[in-house]
């Protein structure tokens, strides 16, 4: 009986082409990108080493694995969950469908929020609703003599922002509970970034967002306003509140708070320029 004739191994290059047009096919805008990043994880190779050896023929095993991460993001499962990490200001944080994944935009918060407390050597720093971590990571991170409480209403979410924690050799005390009551001050700053999405806008979200990401993560009618009715009883005499919101939520929260009697409230744009921070000192 004749044996099978052996199936030549893919090249690296064909494998990248293949994954390029199947993620495209899949409505991802940077296919060829994303598929570079997902062969660099799964071979555990940088871009540049992708490229300096594209002829290289992939074993069995290999293509399976980078093909199976093609496959989920293909289903439209965010990057940054079929990756397992992202970047985060100058910290690499483990991410998956327990929270929310970092966002681009929430790096101006962090920077907001620096800058709110810089004069500060050992300021409290409450941020609500930490989700993997990020913000309050970020702020011990850059402000070594903040001591950060990191709340969370999910168990979920805190267990990956101790994770996350643990990895990145920072220390925040991690707290479970609800902004709207279980947490006791003083703070020199409350951050948040919250849910900001209303009911009605889930659907006209990407697919990456509206199906994968928790949607309590994303959805919470009256949150923001909740943290600035709460935030009063936290904050010392001219702390400060900072939150990141959606668009177009600003000029009303901006008013929300002054009625609620903070004052200096400014908004701050992101990098794309549309207003995203609003902060404002309690008298
Ligand atoms: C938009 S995500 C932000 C996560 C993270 N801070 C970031 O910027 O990537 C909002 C987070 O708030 C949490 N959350 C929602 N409602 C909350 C509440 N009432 N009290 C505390 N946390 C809440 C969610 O579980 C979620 O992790």
């Amino acid at each position: 009986m004749s044996e099978a004739p052996a199936r030549s191994p893919v090249s690296l290059r064909r494998a990248l082409a293949g994954a390029d047009d199947y993620l495209t096919r899949r409505g991802i805008e940077r296919a060829r990108f994303e598929a570079e990043l997902i062969f660099s994880r799964s071979l555990g190779l940088s871009r540049i080493e992708l490229y300096l050896d594209l002829d290289r023929p992939l074993t069995p095993e290999e293509r399976e694995r980078a093909l199976e991460l093609i496959a989920r993001r293909g289903k439209r499962e965010p990057l940054a969950y079929v990756l397992g990490e992202w970047g985060f200001r100058r910290l690499t944080l483990k991410t998956d469908a327990r929270a929310l994944v970092p966002r681009p935009e929430t790096e101006i918060l962090v920077e907001r929020a620096l800058s709110l407390i810089e004069q500060l050597e050992a300021p409290r720093v409450l941020d609500a609703g930490t989700g993997s971590g990020a913000v309050a990571l970020a702020i011990a991170d850059e402000h070594p003599g903040a001591r950060v409480v990191a709340l969370d209403v999910s168990a979920e979410a805190l267990a990956l922002a101790r994770e996350n924690a643990e990895s990145c050799g920072l220390e925040i005390e991690l707290k479970l509970g609800d902004l709207r009551g279980s947490i006791e001050g003083p703070f020199d700053l409350v951050v948040s970034n919250p849910p900001y999405v209303l009911p009605d806008e889930i659907d006209a979200l990407e697919p990456e967002v509206r199906d994968w990401e928790p949607r309590e993560a994303l959805v919470g009618v009256g949150v923001p306003e909740a943290l600035a009715e709460r935030s009063r009883e936290l904050l010392v005499p001219a702390g400060w509140l900072a939150i990141e919101l959606g668009e177009g939520q600003q000029a009303a929260y901006a008013a929300l708070v002054g009625d609620l009697g903070y004052e200096a409230v400014t908004i701050t744009p992101d990098l794309t320029g549309r207003e995203r921070v609003v902060e404002a000192r309690w008298p």
